[in-house]
């Protein structure tokens, strides 16, 4: 099953509540919610006191990516707010078996996220407890950028290796999502599908959310 995850990143925040309820009421699965520490990327977004508002604005699964140095001060905060899903980048984690651990323990469901340099190889030994992986297709910080094409041989890397071990751990991608590029994506083994600027800048978000999803169902 192909989800889609809009990132409220390119949401009206003057609108928050309205633009969640949109695309939840538009078919969207997941809401992908965006922190940034302005150290690790070079931008600057918001908190677990912004993600405990999305958990009342909506009961779709929010997915928490977290781009910030020393995650584990965080996590528990990140859980407490409401996030289902939480994703950590391997860049930022010393200890990365024991960050996975803590949002496991804070009762969320742990993701890796790798930056478009980060090997594929990087996760030989975390796989198995993860739900999920996210493979970054542009340069963490921003909305609106261009999808870097290799990342599609890398899905397809990753795919192999969840195959051979014998897990069922998602992939998911995030950056320069569109109706443009879904489907080579999907094609390549991705199963959750991050989106900003191509739906919220998008007229009418149901048509977008419904056009790619069959695009990625193809
Ligand atoms: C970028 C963020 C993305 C961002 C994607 O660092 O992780 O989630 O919202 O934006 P688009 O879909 O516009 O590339
Ligand atoms: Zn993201």
């Amino acid at each position: 099953m192909k989800l889609i995850a809009p990132s409220i990143l390119s949401a009206d925040f003057t609108r928050l509540k309205e633009e969640i309820q949109a695309v939840e009421t538009a078919g969207a699965d997941w809401i992908h919610a965006d922190v940034m520490d302005g150290h690790f990327v070079p931008n600057l977004t918001f908190g677990p006191m912004v993600v405990e508002a999305v958990r009342r604005a909506t009961a779709l699964p929010i997915d928490v990516h977290l781009m910030i140095h020393e995650p584990d001060r965080y996590i528990p905060d990140f859980a407490k707010a409401g996030a289902t899903y939480v994703s950590v980048h391997a860049e930022t984690c010393a200890h990365l078996n024991r960050t996975v651990q803590l949002i496991r323990d804070c009762g969320a469901r742990p993701g890796v996220v790798l930056n478009p340099a980060t090997p594929v190889e990087t996760l030989q030994w975390i796989l198995e407890y993860l739900d999920f992986v996210l493979v970054m297709s542009v340069n963490p910080g921003f909305g609106g950028q261009r999808f870097i094409p290799n990342s599609i041989a890398k899905i397809v890397l990753l795919k192999k290796m969840i195959t051979d071990k014998g897990l069922q751990t998602l992939i998911q991608i995030d950056g320069g999502v569109s109706p443009q590029t879904i489907a080579d994506i999907a094609a390549a083994g991705a199963d959750v599908f991050v989106a900003g600027s191509a739906i919220f800048n998008s007229p009418d978000y149901r048509r977008t959310i419904l056009a790619m999803r069959q695009l990625a169902n193809r």
